[in-house]
């Protein structure tokens, strides 16, 4: 019998762990220095450090039932272990030494933070605690899909989505990105879909549903995933490919047929890459993220698929976060831009290997307008726009924003041209091997730079201005702008559409989807209703089939209140999950008494289809 591809995967999987050495995290005791706000364990006295999950995916009751096996390091001997927990049912907990039931409580709940668990622990220095529970409908980590919201329309689906700190409302965890864990899973379905996981390891049995999964390099919970559905697998190499549903799978595997060339970028950048496999799962459209850097297996927006390969920067991204973020993991989420500004420079680095340096800067470009856009709503003086964020006391996911990312990204090429690129390279190189597994915080960043690129560079740290970067507000006075020599074409024809109303088709012909992007950014605050046809006549946008084109031109349209596209806006928001389109689009309608009432309509018929990350969201706005 030959192999099925979820086999093939396995035997490569065995094959390369059996012939690359085997990571071995530093025995180096982490947690006894870093307090994270929004855990409840206490790892400096007892800490998690790997986890068995049994799991049965019920569709029909939408419930995942639950058995978790917690290998315990009890470090201070004591008879305490604090598990993070939100929105589960637990039913029992035992003791596996002498299979007996122990005494569990449930301490105080807190808004978004959940219920921690406190279990009675014996006093041994390695133990095993195993929690049957039961996942419920406010499990805000699943998201449960009808077989309406899938592309077959014959099949429910499944997916988690853990960052950041959802993982604990899908499985009981320590669930602070500063404490990681190996895993493994068993999944069972009752019917013919297929499971997958985050996971180095995969094998399937598809005639029973039996599903098996392992990771055995240390991870944060954040990032333990799970989906299942109706699921096909293209490979695009030998270690990269696709999995979509069927319906999904050739256009899937199109769109990033560049992904070993990523994968080999990246590697000459900054170093091997260490997770075995690495493949893209293409979602439905509600997943509520462009993409999420799962381990081995990037969870991805079908919205990037634009035909065109226009919109691949994303998979660089998810790709970079195997280094920044996955390898050498933010210690808390107010180290948060550790994760996202690593991550989008890397991105940037990988798309200027693959498509030149003119293509990179458009990226560092309309990252820029973004970040002055965040600038501009926040205000510059306010705490939010520091690096280091404050989030005690909040959701993570109400203070996260663009600033990790682009003012994150703009420090670190800031510290590149300080030193220049070839010390600035062997530095980040030798930042992801050195802190390999480990959590970093922003204070032991500042400790690595000075002492690994600053000092020898004789480069003082007022001279980096480092703490300004990192402490203060806004953007440091005369920090450099990206810019780009390929957007000058379309933010020309901008201006002069402004002026005359009229723009010479012809040279359109050459541009990508950045420089669309860029024109519509460009254009005047406001377009009157016939230049909106106008536009909308010549190229028409309301119905692009490139969802950053369309996203941009609706803003647009609400805005200019150009109703021939609110059809194309309903479809939009009723169909398509992903917050970074969804919100501004809701922001943007809320702004007038007709948009608001539109805005509920389309809200009352799409909130179903939404991820409860999206919904609460949305819900905040009204
Ligand atoms: N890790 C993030 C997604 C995330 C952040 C989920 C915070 C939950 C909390 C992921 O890597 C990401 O940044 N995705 C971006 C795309 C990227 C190209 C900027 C997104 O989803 O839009
Ligand atoms: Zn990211």
């Amino acid at each position: 019998m030959k192999p099925n591809p979820i086999q093939w995967i396995l035997i490569f999987t065995i094959f390369s762990l059996t012939f690359s050495c085997k990571e071995k995290s530093k025995e180096k005791d982490q947690n006894t220095m870093i307090k994270d706000w929004h855990s409840a364990a206490k790892p400096e006295e007892a800490v998690v450090t790997h986890e068995d999950l049994d799991l049965k995916i019920d569709f029909e009751k939408k419930v995942i039932e639950g058995i978790a096996m917690l290998s315990v390091w009890n470090k201070s001997k004591g008879t305490e272990l604090y598990i993070d927990t939100r929105n589960l049912e637990i039913t029992n907990i035992f003791l596996e030494k002498d299979g007996n039931k122990t005494e569990f409580e449930f301490l105080e709940e807190k808004p978004f933070m959940g219920k921690p668990l406190k279990i009675k622990i014996s006093n041994s220095e390695k133990q095993k605690v195993i929690i049957v529970y039961k996942t419920t409908q406010n499990s805000d980590a699943l998201q449960w899909l009808e077989p309406s919201q899938t592309a077959g329309k014959k099949h429910p689906f499944l997916f988690t989505q853990g960052q950041a700190i959802l993982s604990r409302t899908w499985f009981p965890c320590q669930d602070s990105p500063g404490i990681r864990f190996t895993w493994s899973a068993n999944v069972n379905l009752k019917n013919e879909l297929e499971a997958i996981m985050s996971s180095e390891i995969r094998s399937a049995d598809s005639t029973t549903g039996r599903y098996h999964f392992e990771m055995p390099k240390p991870v944060p919970a954040y990032l333990v995933a799970l989906a299942a559905g109706n699921l096909a697998f293209q490979k695009i190499d030998d270690r990269t490919g696709v999995f979509a549903e069927p319906e999904m799978l050739e256009k899937s595997a199109y769109e990033f047929g560049e992904m070993g060339k990523m994968v080999s970028a990246a590697e000459k950048l900054y170093g091997q890459y260490r997770w075995g496999r690495y493949d893209v799962l293409v979602l439905p459209p509600s997943f509520p993220f462009g993409g999420m850097e799962n381990p081995c297996v990037t969870f991805a927006t079908p919205t990037i698929l634009a035909g065109d390969r226009s919109l691949t920067s994303l998979i660089a991204h998810e790709l970079a976060h195997s280094w920044s973020g996955n390898l050498v993991t933010n210690a808390t989420w107010d180290d948060f831009w550790l994760n996202e500004g690593f991550t989008v420079y890397f991105e940037r680095r990988i798309m200027e290997e693959l498509e030149g340096k003119n293509y990179a800067d458009m990226l560092a470009v309309l990252g820029h307008q973004e970040l002055t856009g965040t600038l501009e709503d926040l205000g510059n003086k306010s705490e939010s726009t520091h690096l280091k964020l404050k989030l005690t006391g909040k959701d993570p996911d109400d203070g996260m924003n663009d600033i990790a990312y682009e003012k994150g990204y703009l420090f670190l090429y800031h510290l590149e041209n300080l030193v220049g690129r070839e010390k600035w390279d062997a530095f980040v190189k030798k930042y992801f091997d050195d802190n390999a597994f480990q959590s970093m915080t922003t204070e032991s960043f500042v400790e690595y730079l000075k002492s690994n690129l600053l000092h020898i560079n004789q480069i003082s740290e007022e001279k980096a201005a480092v703490a300004s970067w990192i402490y203060q507000p806004g953007l440091p006075a005369g920090y450099q702008i990206p810019s780009s020599l390929r957007f000058q074409s379309a933010g020309n024809a901008a201006q002069k559409f402004g002026q005359t109303g009229k723009i010479d088709k012809s040279q359109t012909q050459m541009w990508s989807s950045h420089e669309w992007l860029h024109f519509l950014r460009a254009l005047p605050k406001t377009v009157d209703k016939t230049q909106m046809a106008v536009l909308d006549d010549n190229f028409n946008f309301t119905q692009s089939g490139n969802n950053e084109i369309l996203f941009e031109w609706l803003n647009l349209s609400i805005k200019n209140q150009y109703l021939p596209a609110y059809l194309a806006l309903d479809k939009f928001l009723t169909h398509i999950g992903r917050r970074k389109f969804v919100l501004p689009l809701y922001k943007e309608l809320l702004k007038t008494q007709e948009g608001k009432a539109l805005a509920t309509k389309i809200f009352d018929h799409s909130k179903a289809n939404y991820h409860s990350v999206t919904r609460q969201s949305v819900e905040g706005l009204f």
